[in-house]
Parts: structure tokens; C-alpha cells; sequence
């Protein structure tokens, strides 16, 4: 006894923003593949629209199924608490605000391509970015089996184009004012690229940012105390909070005072050096605090070590690797070095900086007896003479060879 065939449409789980590229690629992939397109939209904390406005939108344009996820909590608890850890800052300036979205992103939407049954997954980057990499690297790591396709990229999806379809099949979405930017935002910060910023002699203009205010407004001070548990931001100014309201309250304190304004040329992993504008306040406030307090807490070796680990889990999550053995492994090094990180942080933000001015801990190893110049010193001065002369030896060995 055989079954009969039944012939299965094709299903493709699509992330979507709700914006013009992605509604218009519900019916671009139908259209191109024959299959039916699950539209999934993740709430990163990036703000806007409300989520069920979203979903009937995707519904609306030619989706079988749309989901929605409020995502800001675990995108703050998984994804940026980790890179808070890391004192993660790609290329010493950049905390990796996009790239750590991706994974958030790509998690739910293999849950959602096992869930349907779909065996492809779209996403709407082009094939010039670091993003393509971040969404295929991550659905490839999670679902092996899974096929993946980007309409902008792999069928010709221009944004001429798109807004002909969008006309053509009176799709529920408005096709004026494109802003000139592309931008990328979630609650960790807002990446700014593209129009004029393309010209790197071009000075930022105030009109592009949204999460800072101008650091060269005239304002008063602000002053935080940050406090931590295990590397973990668990308080602000005594009162608990979770890591997603340490990022929000310190995105509009540290804002409001212009910290985190970002402007720099970076690699990406395509090869092309790219210009980018980011702002990301409450993400630099609190790895600012956060290192300060390592410096406190964590005993030279580790922290020396730890800071190759960081620029190296840096790298990795800029790839795309965030799901991937070396990233895992580095991870659970940052996660043992945190064991100590616990006190408190005291920061002045004003123009555009964050100044740390007090730092507290249960676990110090900052020995005020030991660093004291003043009397009750008890470092034993008569030792360093030894020390330095072992210390030194080989390189003086080295220099009477050398020195002729
Ligand atoms: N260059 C940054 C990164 O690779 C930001 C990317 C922002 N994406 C965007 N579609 N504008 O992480």
C-alpha cells in the first residue's frame, strides 16, 4: 500500500520590517518561486509601528501567515548583555549594534520555518553588506537544511522596481519619502548609512540622529551610579532594573547629554571599507562603566588576556560567527572572567562623554595600603630593587651584545 503524492507548495519564512522592500517581497518571491511566503517580524526594540499594524500589513500583502515577536528583552538578556561583558567594540569604536541583532533575528526565524514547514528562509539585505553574511551564516548554523534567498540580491529587487510592484498591485504602503539613509536600529543603538555620508570628507549633519541630542548644546551634568552583578547592570541609581531598562534609561540619560556618537570608516567582511554614522548612548555608557569596574575586579592576567578574547569575540560577532564553536568557547571565558565584576560605577555624562569619577566593590583587589603614598604603605619598597634587576636581565643581556 503506497500513499498517494500530494503535490506541497513550497514555503519561505520571510523577515520582515513592515517597510516598502519587505512588503513588496512577499509577492516578489511568490511570484519568483511559486511558493508561500510566512512573513515574521522581530521586535529587536527598534520603536515605530505597532506589531499587530505590522502583521496585518504582511497579511494584507500576500502572506499566508504572519507572526510577530516582542523580542526586546531577550534581544537585551541574550544578545547585548553578552557584548556588555565583552566591552565589545568592533575596531575599537563599534558596538557591534546591528550585528548583534541578526542572530536575535535569525533565531526566530528558524523556530518559525521548523514550525510551518518551510524549507527556505528570505531576508531583504542587499549583496554588498555584512548583513546577508550575519542572517545566512546564523539560519545555516540553526537549520542546515534550510535554503536561503535575499529578493534584493537574488532576483533583482531594485527599489525602482519594488515601488512598480507596490503601485502595480496597490499594495497597502505608502512609496514616498524614502529617507536618502539606510538605517538599522534596535535598543542598543541606530547605524546610519549611505546618501551624502558616502562622501567621507562630509561632516555629519544633526538631522540624522534620533537617540542624541547635540553634545554641544549647552546643558547641565548628569550624574549615575551604575551598579553590577557579575558583569550584569542590575541597578541604576540604587533602584533594580532589568538589562533592558538599563539600556532604555541610559539611552535617554546618556542621549540626552550626545554619548555615543559614533563616526568612522570600517571594514566590512565583504572587503569594502564603508563610512558609517552610529548612536548608541546607553551601549557606550555602560561598557564604559563596565570596563572601569574590570579594572577594579579583575586581576591583571585575566584582564590583560581578556583583552585579546574581546576583540576577538568582537570579530567574530561582526562576521556573522555568533553561532559557532570559538564564539561559544570565548563565551564562556568572558562569562568566568565576570565572575568578580560586582559594585557599583559613579559616572558624570555631559558633552558627549561619560566620565567615570568613583568606583565601589565587595570584590576590589584595588589595595588602598598597598597604593597609598602617604604612611600605613605597606608594600615592601626593598623588594623592588631585586625584582627589577631579574625582571630586566634578559633584555640587558640582549643590549650588551647589541650596543657595541
Ligand atoms: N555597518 C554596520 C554593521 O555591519 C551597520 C549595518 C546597518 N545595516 C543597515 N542595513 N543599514 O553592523
Amino acid at each position: 500500500m503506497h500513499r498517494k503524492e500530494i503535490p506541497v507548495t513550497e514555503r519561505v519564512v520571510l523577515a520582515y520590517s513592515g517597510g516598502l522592500d519587505t512588503s513588496v517581497a512577499i509577492g516578489w518571491i511568490a511570484e519568483e518561486t511559486g511558493a508561500e511566503v510566512i512573513a515574521v517580524a522581530v521586535d529587536v526594540g527598534q520603536g515605530g509601528e505597532d506589531l499587530d499594524v505590522i502583521r496585518k500589513r504582511a497579511l494584507a500583502c500576500g502572506a499566508v501567515e504572519a507572526e510577530v515577536a516582542d523580542a526586546k528583552d531577550e534581544f537585551a538578556e541574550e544578545y547585548c548583555l553578552p557584548a556588555i561583558k565583552a566591552n565589545a567594540r568592533y575596531m575599537d569604536r563599534y558596538p557591534l549594534v546591528s550585528a548583534l541583532s541578526r542572530p536575535a533575528i535569525v533565531k526566530h526565524l528558524v523556530a518559525a520555518a521548523k514550525k510551518h514547514d518551510a524549507s527556505i528562509v528570505a531576508h531583504g539585505c542587499t549583496g554588498k553588506g555584512n548583513d546577508q553574511v550575519r542572517f545566512e551564516a546564523g539560519i545555516q548554523a540553526l537549520g542546515p537544511d534550510l535554503k536561503c534567498i535575499a529578493p534584493v540580491r537574488d532576483y533583482a529587487m531594485t527599489r525602482d522596481k519594488a515601488i512598480a510592484f507596490c503601485e502595480a498591485k496597490q499594495l497597502p504602503i505608502a512609496t514616498t519619502k524614502k529617507s536618502p539613509y539606510s538605517i538599522d536600529q534596535n535598543v542598543f543603538g541606530r547605524a546610519i548609512e549611505t546618501g551624502f555620508l558616502e562622501d567621507i570628507w562630509n561632516a555629519p549633519i544633526e538631522d540624522i540622529f534620533e537617540y542624541t541630542s547635540n553634545p554641544a548644546e549647552p546643558r547641565e551634568a548628569d550624574e549615575v551610579v551604575i551598579s553590577f552583578a557579575s558583569g550584569v547592570p542590575v541597578a541604576i541609581d540604587g533602584r533594580p532594573v532589568t538589562v533592558l531598562q538599563a539600556i532604555q534609561q541610559l539611552n535617554e540619560r546618556a542621549g540626552a547629554q550626545g554619548i555615543g556618537r559614533i563616526d568612522m570608516v570600517e571594514d566590512r567582511l565583504v572587503g569594502i571599507k564603508s563610512r558609517e554614522v552610529y548612536e548608541a548612548p546607553g551601549a557606550i555608557a555602560l561598557i564604559t562603566a563596565h570596563q572601569e569596574l574590570e579594572n577594579v575586579t579583575v586581576e591583571r592576567e585575566l584582564a590583560r588576556f581578556k583583552r585579546q578574547v574581546e576583540q576577538r569575540w568582537g570579530e567574530l560577532v561582526y562576521d556573522g560567527l555568533w553561532f559557532s564553536p570559538l564564539k561559544r568557547a570565548l563565551d564562556g571565558f568572558i562569562e568566568e572572567a565576570n565572575q568578580q565584576v560586582t559594585g557599583d560605577i559613579r559616572m558624570t555624562l555631559h558633552a558627549g562623554t561619560a566620565v567615570v569619577t568613583g568606583r565601589r566593590s565587595e570584590r576590589s583587589l584595588y589595595d588602598f595600603d598597598l597604593a597609598t603614598y602617604d604612611t600605613g604603605d605597606t608594600f615592601d619598597q626593598s623588594k623592588a630593587q631585586g625584582f627589577i634587576d631579574i625582571f630586566a636581565l634578559s633584555a640587558k643581556i640582549a643590549a650588551k651584545r647589541d650596543l657595541v
